[in-house]
């Protein structure tokens, strides 16, 4: 890694005002541009992107749909050019094809463009001058460039890898999967690869009750309906590619809700999906070494009471990037051991649900990661290894892990070693028949959300034990159940539904949000983590109307910002004929990646 930029790390830019205007806000003395919108070129010789010349070939050459988490690689040692890796989330048909009506009117050939939008997208870069502003890079540079789709070949690694539970008519071995859905989040690894996380996979199936029976308590838990076959919102999928049907292919769905990692420095590579890392609705994964050199990864499964993990692998990383250490550092999450966390019991008496601090002044406490795998052995009663790490929630279920308000992305600080995690929002918490505030979960109808920091044991993170406190509880600042570490409230920036993190070369804590309960716009957040300045924090960025701040990823030399503008103008009732956004085109919404830069060329948020 670049050895961080100098300088005190104080975050000194003046911050932006909430707003619900439909464009990109940013501070004074800062300046943004698109750098790739849905629809640009990716793979070179992709046609010119037109809203009325769409088609699934095109599209799977060019930039797919919603882009969500996002990163950077360098390809020189001057930082002038880099490798910018995208997540596609997710389609939103109605923001995509002209004319449209409903779901169930989409054409078969609509529905495999809408496949060959989601995915990511490996494009190469190249700085702007000396500034901080980045561009596509020319014509015939574009080597490395990428499309994954939800076609792609791919394989199966780990202890589950050629499980009969992972079994298709398609793939009888079980070792091989087509394509990569809903990849939200994900890390970059200390050895040049990405991880992206398949979240909300269980809306491209179709079940119902002509699934199998023994099949049905497992693909509830994952959120496919077992009763009937067409839910509300239905993508029927299956009408293009009958595997999207369970009655028909009832292990489908296991091949998905994966972490997969993809070398980007290889085009020809086969994305690999790690079955050691377990299945659910996978935010993504973020890394960090532990003491003695094994690699740590945290995750997160996005879904009102669902759990944290961590995998700590079993071989330790190799220094240095020659092509042994890189071919054995490729294989480190292949095989390790799968832990979800468990917070210690609070008394009902000292947390009321109003968020109000306990007696003790803090939300705070102690507890343990419970492995649930360990190589190819279970460590869960009555499960077999292949279902605890396909099964992952059940498995958890089982063994008491503490149910969070939707665990979003889970970041190690690079400097401290201390995990952040960002628990979204939950309005279902203390509601009738529900699980009650806890001191980890402190806010019944929790709106907006907390920020949750985990300290190891021995700051080491393969600990099995830690402890634990929030530094911030979000919402409007007047609003009594919000925290902001103790820092002076009438100084920081209101924030809603934190959801994407990640920390600048100084080890402030940078949060992206989604779904703003406050009424206005989503956007970009910094706020320093150690030090007097712990707690205060500033809006940096806002996105247009109906747009989720879905990432930002701050170079490492912390000139530029990379910046995933959302799904713009999706709002009730808008459509691509019927826009309820403009952004950035003018005439109807595009997601697109932004750099955000200085204009003085300095580091960001200094
Ligand atoms: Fe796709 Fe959990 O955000
Ligand atoms: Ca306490
Ligand atoms: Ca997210
Ligand atoms: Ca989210």
């Amino acid at each position: 890694a670049a050895a961080a930029p100098a300088g005190s790390g104080a975050l000194t830019f003046k911050p932006i005002p909430p707003n619900t205007l439909d464009t990109v806000i940013v501070p004074n003395g800062y300046d943004h541009s698109v750098l790739l919108a849905w629809g640009d070129e990716v793979v070179p010789g992709a046609p010119a992107w037109r809203a009325d010349r769409q088609s699934p070939a095109a599209q799977a050459r060019q930039f797919g749909f919603n882009n969500d988490w996002l990163v950077t690689l360098p390809l020189d040692r001057r930082g002038r050019r880099a490798l910018l890796v995208v997540n596609h989330e997710y389609t939103n048909e109605n923001l995509m094809f002209p004319g449209f009506t409903t779901l169930d009117a989409l054409t078969v050939e609509q529905i495999k463009i809408a496949m060959a939008a989601h995915g990511l997208s490996v494009v190469e870069v190249e700085r702007v001058g000396d500034s901080g502003e980045w561009r596509p890079v020319g014509k015939g540079a574009r080597r490395l460039n990428r499309r994954i789709t939800a076609s792609t070949k791919m394989r199966f690694t780990g202890p589950a890898a050629g499980s009969p539970l992972l079994r298709t008519a398609a793939d009888p071995r079980g070792l091989t999967v087509r394509g990569s859905l809903n990849n939200c989040a994900g890390g970059l690894t200390p050895w040049g690869t990405i991880l992206s996380g398949e979240e909300n996979f269980n809306q491209y199936f179709v079940g119902g009750d002509g699934v199998p029976a023994q099949t049905k308590p497992a693909l509830a838990r994952y959120g496919i309906d077992t009763v009937n076959r067409y839910p509300s919102g239905s993508r029927k999928w299956e009408r293009a590619d009958e595997r999207f049907d369970l009655t028909r292919n009832p292990n489908e769905a296991n091949r998905f809700g994966w972490i997969l990692e993809l070398d980007p420095y290889n085009p020809d590579s086969t994305p690999r999906k790690h079955t050691a890392l377990g299945r659910f609705k996978h935010e993504g994964a973020e890394i960090i070494l532990a003491k003695d050199g094994r690699v740590v990864a945290y995750m997160g499964d996005d879904e009102r009471f669902d759990y944290l993990y961590k995998f700590v692998s079993d071989k330790k990383m190799r220094r240095g990037n020659g092509p042994a250490q890189r071919a054995h550092n490729m294989t480190l999450l292949e095989s390790g051991t799968l832990y979800v966390a468990q917070f210690e019991a609070t008394s009902a008496a000292e947390i009321d649900g109003s968020g109000t601090l306990p007696t003790d002044g803090a939300f705070n406490g102690a507890g343990r990661w419970i492995p649930l795998a360990r190589g190819n052995q279970s460590l869960v009663a009555g499960m077999t290894i292949d279902e605890v790490l396909v099964h992952t929630r059940l498995a958890a279920d089982k063994v008491g892990a503490t149910k969070m308000d939707r665990p979003e992305d889970v970041a190690p600080n690079p400097r401290t070693g201390k995990v952040y995690a960002a628990l979204t929002n939950n309005t279902r918490r203390g509601a009738a028949g529900q699980p009650a505030a806890d001191e980890v979960n402190p806010r019944a109808n929790n709106k907006h959300g907390h920020i949750l920091e985990i300290t190891e044991n021995s700051s080491d993170n393969a600990a099995e034990t830690f402890t634990w406190t929030i530094p911030i509880v979000c919402g409007d600042p007047t609003d009594p159940s919000t925290f902001f570490a103790g820092y002076d409230k009438t100084k920081v920036s209101p924030i809603s539904c934190p959801d994407n993190l990640d920390f600048d070369a100084h080890g402030n804590l940078w949060i992206s949000t989604d779904g703003n309960a406050l009424g206005s716009n989503d956007g970009l957040f910094a706020v320093p983590v150690e030090g007097p300045e712990r707690g205060h924090v500033k809006q940096f960025l806002t996105v247009p109307t109906g747009a989720e701040q879905a990432s930002a990823h701050i170079a490492p030399d912390n000139r530029t910002a990379f910046v995933s503008v959302q799904h713009p103008g999706e709002l009730d009732g808008a459509s691509i004929d019927n826009p309820a956004s403009t952004w950035p085109d003018g005439d109807f919404a595009r997601p697109a990646v932004i750099t955000v830069w200085r204009l003085d060329g300095r580091q960001i948020g200094a």
